[in-house]
């Protein structure tokens, strides 16, 4: 019979070969037609998957909420700095992408592996705490926030935790965490749970109600799949902020000195 040659690559999630592209087997028009949602699209080309209804639905809540936080944030702030240097949009939005990570943004992979190890282990409250504080020696992921705090709560997390308590069949690790935080605010009122741990929370949940393993979840976080979802989200406020800057025709930016402790003492002869 014929041998075939050994390609250089694998594709298992899209197909450009027939008459029209498919998303995981789903033609393009097919996904159109059906009125497949941004969330479902996610589903076919991340996951392989088509996603059932409440799981679609609180995906398409995570992109909107994640969306935009101000101009203040980390990502938004080295955007329109970027722009202001008169680059272009692909330059500003990546600045803005590379500030994702374990304290902006980018602390829903962590957040899922910690708080699902822990209940896995049947850690209580206390006990993750302490081994965080003591062990890992890192920030608990997801919790704690520089504005929100139990005075002034995070409107966004309000309404992931109700949508998932409406509309999850389970809220295990939500509810795990949200123990974790009645403890973590009694000692210091910020340390709320934030967006970000709530939706690593629930991503776990969810993926776990959709018959994942624990190993397969524990890939998913590991290959980044769960910070994906901000750093998709927030780009489109990024993109927001750059055209902002663009549209206001901005000059280049230079920080204030006195904004600046200038300290310089240097050993030199
Ligand atoms: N777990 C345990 N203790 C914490 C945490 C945490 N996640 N965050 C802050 N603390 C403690 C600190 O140890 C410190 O304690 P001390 O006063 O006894 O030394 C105190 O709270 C203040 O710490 P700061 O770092 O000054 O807190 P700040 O308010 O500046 O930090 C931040 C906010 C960066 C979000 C922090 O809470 C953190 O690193 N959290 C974990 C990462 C995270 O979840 N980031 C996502 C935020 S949401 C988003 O970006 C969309
Ligand atoms: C965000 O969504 O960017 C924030 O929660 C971070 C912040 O400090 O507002």
């Amino acid at each position: 019979g014929k041998v075939r040659r050994p390609t250089n690559f694998i594709c298992t999630i899209s197909d450009d070969r027939g008459e029209e592209a498919t998303y995981c087997g789903v033609p393009i028009s097919e996904v159109v037609e059906r009125g497949f949602s941004i969330a479902d699209v996610i589903g076919l080309l991340w996951f392989k998957k088509k996603f059932p209804e409440w799981s679609s639905k609180f995906i398409d809540m995570v992109i909107k909420i994640v969306a935009d936080h101000g101009p203040a944030v980390s990502g938004a702030h080295n955007t329109k700095v970027t722009a202001r240097a008169g680059k272009d949009l692909m330059s500003s939005i990546v600045t803005g992408i590379l500030t994702i990570g374990p304290r902006f943004g980018g602390a829903i992979d962590g957040a899922a592996k910690y708080f699902k190890m822990a209940k896995e282990k049947n850690m209580s409250p206390d006990e993750f705490v302490a081994y965080m504080k003591n062990v890992e020696k890192i920030p608990i992921p997801g919790i704690g926030h520089r504005i929100k705090s139990t005075k002034n709560p995070d409107k966004r997390v309000e309404l992931l935790k109700n949508f998932a308590k409406e509309n999850f069949p389970k809220t295990e690790l939500l509810d795990y965490a949200l123990e974790v935080e009645k403890l973590t605010t009694s000692k210091k009122e910020n340390l709320i749970l934030n967006v970000d741990g709530t939706i690593g929370v629930l991503l776990v949940d969810m993926f776990k109600e959709l018959g994942y393993s624990d190993q397969e979840i524990d890939e998913l976080i590991n290959a980044g799949a769960f910070n994906a979802f901000f750093v998709l989200g927030r780009t489109i406020g990024f993109i927001g902020h750059y055209l902002d800057e663009k549209r206001l025709d901005m000059p280049l930016y230079r920080h204030p000195w006195d904004d600046i402790l200038y300290d310089v003492k240097c050993d030199i002869e």
